[in-house]
């Protein structure tokens, strides 16, 4: 056996057992689905660790008692969030990918993170379930630019009736095509464009 090919079998048992994966176990997971999914992923890594600091920067985390996570892939952003929320906050996050769910469920005991196997727009219904009430704060990494317009209006339609009068819903993208649904749905969409890297990122914020 070469290396690279002992070093792939490692990480994909490491993936298997589903126990803390790795990084780069975690990384392996998120692009051998990348593959068989490229359109409901978006993107072939996780963010990158630049990313998640721009976006959590934005969150203010102390009014943050209720939040919610579309699309955690590995954990990257999920990892980070409840290393600053508050101690008696709650997240909800919610993934359409069973791997990644199992990975998340494996690899992230903390008694504030719910992790939910479904789509976005089920939202309303997993909050109520949880009896949170509703969310301060949720942020979104899923493809809206990738999948069908029904779809996309749906999520954002079902995430504006769940949000608090003053919560915010902070959306990173690859590319700007969300920008006109947003508007339509949010009374104030405020944008970003950073060039993180080579890494060309759209970032919105948005009042219900
Ligand atoms: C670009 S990846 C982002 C992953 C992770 N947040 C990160 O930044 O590394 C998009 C994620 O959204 C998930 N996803 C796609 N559509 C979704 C939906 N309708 N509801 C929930 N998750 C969804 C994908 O399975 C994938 O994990």
């Amino acid at each position: 056996m070469t290396r690279m090919g002992g070093f792939i079998r490692a990480l994909k048992s490491e993936v298997r057992s589903y126990a803390v994966p790795s990084r780069p176990a975690r990384t392996f997971l998120f692009a051998r689905n990348f593959f068989k999914h490229p359109k409901m992923l978006g993107s072939p890594i996780p963010s990158p660790k630049v990313l998640i600091e721009e976006v959590l920067g934005r969150v203010e985390w102390p009014a943050a008692r209720v939040v919610v996570e579309y699309g955690p892939g590995v954990g990257d952003f999920t990892g980070e969030i409840l290393r600053r929320m508050r101690p008696e906050a709650q997240l909800l996050v919610i993934e359409t990918n069973d791997e990644f769910v199992e990975c998340l469920r494996g690899s992230l005991p903390d008694p504030r993170l719910h992790v939910a196997h479904g789509s976005a727009a089920e939202v309303g219904n997993l909050l109520a379930r949880l009896g949170c009430g509703r969310a301060d704060c949720i942020i979104s990494g899923i493809p809206f630019s990738t999948m069908p317009g029904s779809a996309r209006e749906e999520i954002l339609k079902a995430t504006c009736s769940v949000l608090q009068p003053q919560g915010n819903f902070l959306v990173y993208q690859y590319s700007r095509r969300v920008f006109p649904s947003l508007k339509r749905v949010f009374r104030e969409v405020r944008r970003d464009f950073r060039l993180l890297g080579f890494l060309p990122i759209w970032l919105f914020h948005c009042a219900p």
